[in-house]
């Protein structure tokens, strides 16, 4: 669905102008579609279709507690990566036994609360980490649902950041050892084995990739049965790509067809766990123009938003679209690079982008609804900006502004 779109010269969010937007609360602002983020969420919901299964959307894309709780609402799972996850999650009303929980360096503490609470399953990534998990389990005198994540050795082809299943990644278990690793849970008297977890990458516009990870995951599924192992669910992670600019990233349906086709007749589970599908197109970030400046050898158009409010740009050299709020169908087009104020070379948000632009103008920069609030910081001492949410013609502020007092809330003066 477009959920922002020009209506009468001016960028909407569903019904809302953004400039009403930005008037109300100020600029840089993240406004978020909740019509978007259903109807993403739904798709991969639907392309499962009437196979057992459980999209856990992760919450590390975007984890507004107003947009988990609309997640929670449809009935979503949950991907979570850390103790503080978990918490946003149950506050915004999620449902524990839909929640998995991925990441390299669980700490006891989080598996406890984990295992307090009754999470559907672990996505465990070492030997070290089930023996943790063993203890921790023992302790508490439960039994924890493991899931191993095993690292299928594909090349996902995307940045080699967000590139995660190489065997020279740190995420997972090497297929090759996962057997010995899928015996050590099974003898281990409190953990029970549930299934097998692979996420080989974000961002990803093929489906190659994900069809060989799941056949090398398939044929270990298989030898573990043999062996008297049963797997009764399979996750295929997240990382199905969103077109940024001129991207083909594959539709749920494709997706959910590769997998289903793969899995044949077994009777397995099957689990997801989208981030930036789901949210990323359904979110802009909204930022004014505050000055315009001719350098000798490139035109800036310096804005109120940064490199710490959306870090993408800076961080992968990723490429955004940077449209005009209210464009200027008479103004004259130049190209300019769109730069924050932070005190760094490497805070831009867009490099070299045709625009007629004057001083004061709004400018939306799009699909940062995944990665962009989550990975916002502090520096320069610049608050986090506040995130809205538009629902129809009504919107909400889902989280306000921070107050500059919060910055330093914590720290204190010598005597
Ligand atoms: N599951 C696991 C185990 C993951 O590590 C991730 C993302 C996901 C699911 C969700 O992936 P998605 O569907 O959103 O691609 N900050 C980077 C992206 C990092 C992704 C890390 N893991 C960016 O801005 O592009």
């Amino acid at each position: 669905m477009q959920a922002f779109s020009l209506q009468d010269g001016r960028l909407c969010a569903e019904a809302v102008p953004l400039d009403r937007i930005a008037e109300q609360v100020g600029t840089p602002a993240y406004v978020y579609s909740r019509a978007a983020i259903e109807a993403a969420w739904r798709g991969f919901d639907e392309a499962l279709g009437e196979h057992p299964h459980l999209v856990c959307y992760a919450v590390k894309a975007n984890s507004n507690l107003a947009v988990l709780q609309l997640l929670a609402r449809l009935g979503s799972g949950f991907d979570i990566v850390s103790g503080g996850e978990l918490e946003r999650v149950l506050a915004a009303g999620g449902e524990p036994q839909k929640i998995v929980f991925s990441g390299v360096g669980k700490t006891a503490g989080e598996m406890r609360r984990a295992l307090e609470v009754g999470i559907r399953c672990f996505n465990v990534e070492s030997a070290a980490e089930l023996t943790r998990l063993n203890d921790v389990a023992g302790e508490l005198g439960v039994t924890a649902p493991v899931s191993l994540r095993v690292n299928p050795d594909v090349d996902a082809g995307t940045h080699p950041y967000i590139s995660t299943g190489l065997r020279e990644n740190k995420f997972g278990i090497d297929i090759r050892e996962a057997e010995a690793v899928y015996r050590q849970a099974a003898e281990a008297p409190h953990l029970s084995v549930d299934g097998v977890d692979f996420h080989i990458g974000s961002q990803l516009t093929d489906l190659s990739p994900i069809a060989d990870a799941l056949a090398r995951v398939l044929e270990l599924v298989d030898r573990l049965a043999e062996q008297g192992i049963t797997i009764r669910h399979l996750d295929v992670g997240g990382g199905l790509g969103i077109r940024y600019q001129d991207e083909t990233p594959p539709a749920p349906e494709d997706y959910a067809r590769v997998l289903l086709d793969g899995l044949a007749d077994r009777d397995l589970t099957l689990f997801m766990e989208p981030g930036r599908a789901v949210v990323g197109n359904a979110g802009v970030l909204i930022t004014r123009v505050e000055y315009l400046k001719d350098g000798p050898e490139q035109r800036f158009a310096i804005v109120d938003a940064a490199m710490n409010d959306l870090l993408r740009p800076a961080l992968y050299d990723a490429w955004q679209a940077i449209t005009p709020v209210r464009p200027r169908p008479d103004g004259e087009a130049l190209a300019w690079d769109i730069v924050g104020p932070v005190c760094e070379t490497g805070d831009f948000l867009g490099k070299q982008r045709t625009l007629a632009l004057a001083e004061g103008d709004l400018l939306a920069v799009h699909s940062a609804g995944a990665y962009g609030f989550v990975m916002a910081s502090n520096y320069n001492t610049r608050p986090r900006p506040p995130e809205v949410l538009v629902d129809g013609d009504q919107f909400h502020v889902v989280r306000a502004r921070e107050p500059l007092a919060e910055l330093w809330r914590g720290e204190q003066l010598l005597d």
